[in-house]
């Protein structure tokens, strides 16, 4: 691997207690649970979809055979609302719930987290919002993701629909990160290819950047580099033929991973803070809308740093011999380019329906409530 290592800012890493990677590690839930925590009754968090393809079955068979009961809530819906993580709580508290079990993609993770710490709390959801602002920690949580993308499952980050305000609000804390991630690649084989295509390009988009965000460090290089490496070689594979390709899919979540613990270290940068006014505005997915971005930020940034975008267009397969470092950077915005346009999603704003008047509205949204997207996030 290239050495990119140069004096940083004291940089710091934190993840989940404890990790389990692998087909099949689904199914070690009960056991895993058993051995780690006291307590008798689980409070599954998940969405109708997730049941209906059957995952929920062998998560609970698992629990219950080593005598948890389960509690099973699969009113998870996209953009975890407020409403409905406190319908959850209202429930879980009722069956008396000891555990909080999050299987599905980011929403379904994300719900779960608001659970497990508001079972406990008595005040209101929003004083709990923002930066910091979870009071204590909540229920013990075991994540289940069964789409490779967000890696909501690694991270402490939240993201909630306030029903009252029509805002959507990013959340951190200490007390968000799991007890116990449990990331099982065969519960991915059955994901539709366009679903594969968003969430793999917004999890290309986590390794890249965070890769060339100003908080990068020695340490998440190692893991963002991997991460660039293994979505961009398995994500086409992954989309054409996921249901056939264990190995794509297998690559695909520890690609995430990787990506995930880069960000840990040294958050993510503008592609994010740029997607979420336009996400919002033309009611697109998260994946789609950092499709849209991606490479426009990357033609824009990667003067500021050459070899750090030579080095992705090296790892993604591209011709770079005789180029200067100049022409090798500048075709990494291609590659990606090409990935985004192989996977079925729009490069272009105009495709999407994007008028040229939102645009300095959108400005003035990334600059005011995503700048520390910019800044790259702090723990
Ligand atoms: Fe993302």
């Amino acid at each position: 691997m290239e050495d990119f290592f140069k004096m940083t800012d004291i940089f710091m890493f934190q993840l989940p207690r404890k990790i389990i990677f692998g087909n099949g590690a689904a199914a070690k839930i009960g056991n895993e649970a058993r051995g780690a925590f006291v307590g008798e009754k689980a409070f599954l968090v998940t969405d109708k979809g997730v049941a209906k393809a059957g995952l929920v079955k062998g998560v609970m068979g698992s629990l219950e055979a080593e005598g948890f009961k389960v509690q099973v809530f699969d009113q998870v819906v996209p953009d975890s609302p407020i409403s409905v993580v406190m319908r959850g709580v209202e429930l879980a508290r009722q069956g008396g719930a000891d555990l909080v079990v999050g299987l599905g993609g980011g929403s379904s993770i994300d719900t779960a987290k608001a659970i497990s710490f508001m079972i406990p709390y008595q005040g209101d959801i929003r004083e709990n919002l923002g930066i910091n602002q979870v009071k204590k920690p909540g229920l013990p949580k075991i994540f289940i993701p069964t789409t490779a993308g967000t890696g909501s499952e690694l991270s402490h980050t939240f993201v909630l629909y306030d029903d009252e305000s029509g805002d959507k609000i990013t959340s951190y804390s200490p007390h968000t990160f799991a007890d116990m991630a449990i990331i099982d690649p065969s519960l991915t084989l059955s994901l539709p290819p366009r679903v594969t295509a968003e969430s793999g390009i917004d999890a290309f988009s986590h390794a890249l950047e965070s890769f060339v965000t100003i908080r990068a460090n020695p340490l998440s290089d190692l893991f963002s580099l991997r991460g660039v490496e293994l979505v961009s070689k398995n994500l086409r594979k992954a989309f054409a033929k996921g249901s056939h390709n264990l190995d794509a899919r297998y690559a695909m979540c520890f690609g995430v991973c990787m990506g995930t613990m880069a960000i840990r270290s040294s958050g993510i940068g503008a592609v994010h803070a740029t997607c979420y006014p336009a996400a919002m505005k033309y009611n697109l997915s998260h994946g789609v809308a950092i499709g849209l971005m991606m490479p426009s930020v990357m033609a824009f940034n990667l003067i500021s740093n050459l070899d750090k975008y030579a080095a992705v267009s090296r790892i993604m397969g591209e011709r770079v011999e005789g180029l200067t470092t100049l022409e090798a950077a500048q075709a990494s915005v291609e590659a990606v380019k090409r990935l985004i346009v192989d996977v079925g999603l729009p490069t272009r704003l105009s495709e999407v329906g994007a008028r040229q008047k939102d645009f300095p509205d959108f400005a003035r949204t990334v600059m005011t409530r995503y700048a520390h997207h910019v800044r790259a996030l702090s723990f």
